[in-house]
């Protein structure tokens, strides 16, 4: 049989095409996947970053629960006009802890990796109970009820020991203090022990500004104030550059 002849049979036979086609398709999809899941150093390791606290972990919950990646992003592409307006741009380590990621794929509102630390708690609470007292032509949802709102603590134990299982690095202290540090870092009374040590660069404070009582307002706040403060950006950046030209 000749060559032709081979190919009659295959363009003839549904199954058999799509066989061959699943086939050669699954090969080149290896070829290029696999490889990802081996080396490692697809992220490269940068210093300062580390897993969520119980309260941010928290917060991140509840802005996954609002939607709000409906509207917002959480990556800085490397163009000049986002880096002027935003900051520098998201490095892939910074998102190397999030399950599942917020890169987002809609800007209704502006890019949020960075907004940690660009306003103060009582900006953000007023903002998200009444987006439209601070910018009257925003068209961002009201959000009052989670000041009102009291925080479901549930199990902070097994939401750390959930994400270890899929590579985040808490450790056994972690887990073990999980419910203990939640609810020191929203209370400035409390002892945090060596809270600070395992989670560095950890706000505490009643970020709600309602002392004794701990809200979702608390949860969301805590969050937004630490997105893009981990990491010394620029450092990280030349640390990056230095690596590349090394292996140049
Ligand atoms: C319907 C779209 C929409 C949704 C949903 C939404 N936002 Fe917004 N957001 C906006 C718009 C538009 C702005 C810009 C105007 C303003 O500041 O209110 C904004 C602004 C912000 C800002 C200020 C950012 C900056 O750099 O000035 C923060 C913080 C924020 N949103 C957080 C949230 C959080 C948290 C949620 C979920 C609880 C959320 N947003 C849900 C549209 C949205």
């Amino acid at each position: 049989m000749s060559m032709t002849e081979n190919h009659k049979k295959l363009e003839r036979n549904v199954t058999l095409l799509a066989v061959a086609t699943f086939v050669t398709v699954a090969i080149g999809g290896i070829v290029e996947i696999a490889p990802l899941f081996w080396i490692d150093n697809t992220v490269e390791k940068v210093d300062g970053m580390r897993p969520y606290t119980p309260l941010e972990q928290a917060g991140r919950d509840i802005y996954i629960r609002e939607g709000c990646y409906t509207c917002h992003s959480q990556m800085i592409r490397p163009f000049r006009d986002e880096v002027e307006r935003y900051g520098h741009y998201s490095l892939a380590a910074e998102s190397m802890y999030d399950h599942p990621f917020q890169w987002g794929s809609k800007r209704t509102g502006p890019d949020l990796a960075r907004v940690g630390g660009r306003y103060s708690d009582e900006w953000h609470v007023q903002h998200l109970e009444d987006p439209q007292s601070v910018v009257p032509e925003s068209i961002m949802p009201q959000y009052s009820f989670l000041s009102e709102t009291s925080l479901k603590i549930g199990d902070p134990s097994a939401r750390l020991i959930a994400l270890r299982r899929v590579g985040v690095p808490y450790s056994d202290r972690d887990i073990e203090r999980a419910e203990e540090d939640l609810l020191a870092q929203a209370d400035p009374f409390r002892n945090p022990e060596d809270f600070v040590e395992r989670y560095p660069k950890a706000q505490i404070r009643d970020f709600d500004g309602k002392p004794g009582r701990l809200t979702e307002m608390d949860a969301l706040v805590a969050y937004l104030q630490m997105l893009g403060t981990l990491v010394d950006v620029d450092s990280a950046a030349a640390q990056e550059e230095l690596a590349e030209e090394k292996g140049r």
